[in-house]
């Protein structure tokens, strides 16, 4: 006995020191920065000021839904296809895509519940250079200038937002690759129709995974000036206060879903989840601008504060690939802007709400067989702790949890726990009496993983984090 602290103090302090140790440093180099992205560095490359596009204003399309205008960029010539819509519930949706893309372009499906009902639009304005569109009945109007290409939303004479205002509008066309055919062809030849590919264009290493761009470069960035606004909130998940900073001479925020171990605070890097949706709050008003896109997004932020001019915020979005997809969700009230995020894109079941329907048995896989004792174990105490933490599971989200317990969580850990045990019992997590060992293990894989829950209710008395 007396020899078992002696042998056990080394090892105590060496995990002391190791955990001491990883708690004060950060692994940045796990962290991706805008530099060491090709499509962040060759978005941010580009600088304010000379947008090489033009709206071809003769082309305009006025739908009994949509206004649809080419536009042009003049250096490559390549066309892109601007749509706008005014949508009920003062929204404006604004996309742009190729005209004739070489390959179909990625278009975020499943996230709007439903085509938002439209608004019908109107041309009240027109003169050489300039078109103005009306947006629907709360007298929001849009003018958009033919060169450089830019857009204007207003209402009244407010001037609410503007897009492109920098010339920010980057869509990197999707094309062959050069020399893709004459394999081993060293570039020397030179002469070529467009700018040598910067690298990363079509393959890229970070650490030791290489991604490998079959499409090539395909990013996607625009701005948006917003004139009034000194305040910009939300674009989650990242550990920084509530208002967003600017991002001028360092990183933009970067929406990316990543798992790493720890993070810094204050700080722009990529967490677990991403919400594109950013913002701008005054005493007048707020305006939220929702960027449709699942792709690696990086959002720069600059402002022009404390000048004695008016306030205007700047942002800017880049993402790796996709379409230009974005609503401005135009209030006026903050609570009109969250209304309108959730109109496009769905609401939880509020609480106490009706449960689904019967038909819908939430938890399908426990009719296991009893050799399969302890996965019933592992799904009976997922079960019970996303209960006790009072919230709604639903079968999609549950298969989720199922599948990735699957891959995770091994099932010695509930070697306590038998084919019989009642359901009833599973509301808190790795407590059962004959397995209390990897208690805190189980807690902080769930607290990390399941957020929507309330930590400190039936987690299981979660210690700190203990090797696992
Ligand atoms: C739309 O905007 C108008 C004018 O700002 C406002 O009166 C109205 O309440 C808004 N509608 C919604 C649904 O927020
Ligand atoms: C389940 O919980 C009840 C009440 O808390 C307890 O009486 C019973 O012994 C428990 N059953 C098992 C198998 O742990």
């Amino acid at each position: 006995m007396a020899a078992a602290p002696g042998r056990q103090r080394p090892a105590a302090l060496l995990c002391a020191a190791l955990c001491l140790g990883a708690a004060l440093a950060v692994d940045r180099s796990n962290f991706k920065t805008c530099e060491q992205s090709g499509f962040c560095r060759r978005q941010r490359g580009l600088s304010p000021g000379h947008s090489p596009y033009r709206a071809l204003l003769e082309s305009l399309q006025l739908g009994p839904d949509a206004a649809r205008i080419q536009l042009i960029n003049e250096a490559t010539k390549v066309p892109l296809l601007l749509e706008l819509w005014g949508l009920q519930g003062n929204m404006t949706r604004i996309r742009i895509k190729e005209l004739n893309p070489l390959r179909p372009r990625f278009e975020v499906p499943d996230v709007l519940v439903a085509e938002p009902p439209v608004e019908r639009l109107a041309v009240t304005g027109r003169d050489e250079g300039s078109l103005e569109l009306s947006l629907g009945p709360a007298g929001h109007r849009l003018l958009v200038t033919e060169k450089p290409f830019r857009m204007d939303l207003l209402q009244g004479r407010e001037l609410l937002c503007s897009v492109n205002a920098r010339g920010l509008l980057f869509f990197e066309h999707l094309r062959q690759q050069e020399g893709a055919a004459a394999e081993g062809q060293e570039e020397a030849a030179g002469g070529t129709e467009e700018a040598a590919e910067e690298p990363g264009s079509w393959e890229e290493t970070f650490k030791t995974h290489t991604d490998t761009k079959p499409n090539g470069p395909t990013s996607v960035g625009l701005d948006f000036s917003l004139p009034g606004f000194e305040h910009v909130y939300g674009i989650p998940e990242h550990a920084e206060s509530l208002r967003l900073r600017t991002t001028e001479g360092g990183d933009p925020y970067r929406l990316y879903n990543l798992d790493v171990f720890q993070y810094e605070l204050y700080n722009p890097m990529a967490l677990y989840g991403s919400v594109p949706l950013l913002l701008a709050h005054s005493a007048r008003r707020t305006l939220g601008i929702f960027w449709l896109n699942a792709a690696e997004t990086w959002v720069d932020i600059s402002s022009n504060t404390g000048g004695g001019e008016t306030p205007q915020t700047d942002v800017r979005w880049m993402s790796e690939s996709g379409v230009i997809d974005v609503f401005l969700l135009l209030g006026p009230a903050p609570a009109a802007v969250t209304g309108q995020y959730a109109t496009l894109t769905g609401t939880p079941r509020a609480k106490g709400a009706p449960a689904p329907a019967a038909t819908e048995d939430p938890i399908p896989s426990l009719a296991v067989p009893p050799q399969q004792a302890p996965r019933r174990c592992l799904l009976s105490s997922l079960w019970g702790t996303t209960r006790a933490a009072g919230t709604t599971t639903t079968r999609r989200m549950w298969q989720r949890w199922r599948g990735a317990l699957r891959n995770t969580l091994s099932p010695a850990m509930c070697s306590g726990w038998t084919s019989s045990t009642p359901m009833a019992n599973a509301t808190s997590l790795g407590t059962p009496a004959s397995s209390p060992g990897p208690a805190p293990c189980w807690s902080n894989w769930l607290q990390r993983n399941a957020r929507w829950g309330t930590p400190s209710q039936g987690l299981g008395g979660c210690g700190t984090p203990s090797g696992c």
